[in-house]
């Protein structure tokens, strides 16, 4: 009998490229405190965020998911032939099926791509990253777009205290290849589904459909308090966890971009890794709100044109929320 072929892939991968798109609406503090009793300076004060970029309503996650994909792909400088593997990390879909990967491939002009969505919320770009570095070493894929795109503004009721106002629009890509040294280091990931309803929709579809006079269209809701003290906790370790496993101190890093939930939690974890002045930390959530799946690719675009000197540079990225499911992994910025 013939012996199965497996395919091997190249030693290492790095980021090669990033991809930004942003919700096209400023949406300031004060245009939302109104339904909620709250105000610009309590918002400003517990979660660090002024305003916060939403999409207009003709415009949908899958466009933010292409023109940020169009973006990184043109930016990789390889042909759109190249490009075998598009992962997109969204709980914006429109529909429970088909992917909104499958369509956006098609719209980047990159089909016949093996073609996914990856439900991870929060942790959904560190989820993309881990999965597309090891199809690209494994030789399953030669180069990997990774998506996360996000259209919150349409989960959340805008009376809603408990998670609404912190909750923005936008997508983030990167390119996933080859490389001639490690760019990506060991992703550290997991999750805990006894907190499985911290972070929650108010119904499902189903309770919904049986009974759509007293039960609601199901929204985003969260125990706030719950979910502050498990990522200032749980996650400053899993960090840690993920600079032992890279093999590198944060004296070694260039940036720290984790996840843009709350400002307060972006400040405690770097005081928990005792992270020196020297390691520029994204604060991307001040001016763009908490964009789930897409907030830690749009943070380090940000970065990125802010500083271009950081490229080459080692960053600490870290997603966590709703599952609650959690990623940390050390990547050199592209
Ligand atoms: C949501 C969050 C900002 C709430 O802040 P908090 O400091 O935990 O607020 P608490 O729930 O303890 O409430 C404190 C007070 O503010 C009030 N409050 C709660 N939500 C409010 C709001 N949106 N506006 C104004 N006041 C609010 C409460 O009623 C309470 O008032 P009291 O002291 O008179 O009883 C915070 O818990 C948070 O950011 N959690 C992280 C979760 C996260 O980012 N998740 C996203 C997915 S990863």
């Amino acid at each position: 009998m013939a012996a199965l072929v497996q395919p091997t892939g190249p030693a290492h991968t790095r980021i090669l490229s990033i991809g930004a798109a942003r919700g096209d609406v400023d949406v300031p503090n004060d245009d939302l405190v109104g339904a909620i009793d709250s105000s610009d300076e309590w918002i400003r004060q517990r979660t660090g965020i002024v305003q916060r970029r939403r999409a207009s309503a003709e415009v949908r996650a899958i466009d933010l998911a292409v023109a940020a994909g169009e973006e990184a792909i043109e930016r990789s400088g390889l042909d759109r032939s190249d490009i075998d593997g598009l992962i997109i990390s969204t709980i914006s879909n429109v529909a429970v099926t088909p992917s909104m990967a499958s369509l956006a491939a098609f719209r980047l002009g990159i089909s016949p791509a093996a073609a996914f969505d990856i439900s991870a919320a929060c942790a959904g770009y560190v989820y993309g990253v881990a999965q597309a570095d090891a199809l690209v070493r494994s030789g399953a894929c030669r180069n990997v777009l990774v998506i996360g795109a996000e259209k919150l503004s349409e989960l959340v009721d805008p009376t809603d205290r408990s998670i609404s106002f912190l909750l923005g629009d936008g997508a983030g890509a990167v390119v996933v290849g080859p490389s001639d040294h490690t760019g990506i280091g060991p992703t550290v990931w997991g999750s805990d589904g006894e907190k499985w309803d911290t972070i929650r929709m108010t119904s499902t579809f189903e309770e919904y459909r049986s009974n759509p006079d007293a039960v609601a269209w199901p929204t985003l809701r969260q125990d706030g308090q719950t979910v502050f003290r498990w990522a200032v906790w749980e996650m400053a370790k899993v960090a840690r966890q993920a600079l032992a496993a890279s093999g590198v101190e944060a004296g070694d890093l260039a940036a720290f971009i984790p996840h843009q939930a709350n400002l307060r939690i972006i400040d405690e974890f770097a005081k928990q890794l005792k992270l020196p002045e020297s390691v520029i930390v994204a604060r991307d959530i001040e001016m763009q709100g908490n964009t789930s799946a897409a907030s830690i690719p749009l943070a380090m675009h940000a970065l990125r044109e802010a500083h271009p000197e950081l490229s080459g540079g080692l960053a600490l990225t870290i997603g966590f929320g709703a599952g609650l499911v959690y990623g940390a992994q050390i990547v050199e910025i592209p």
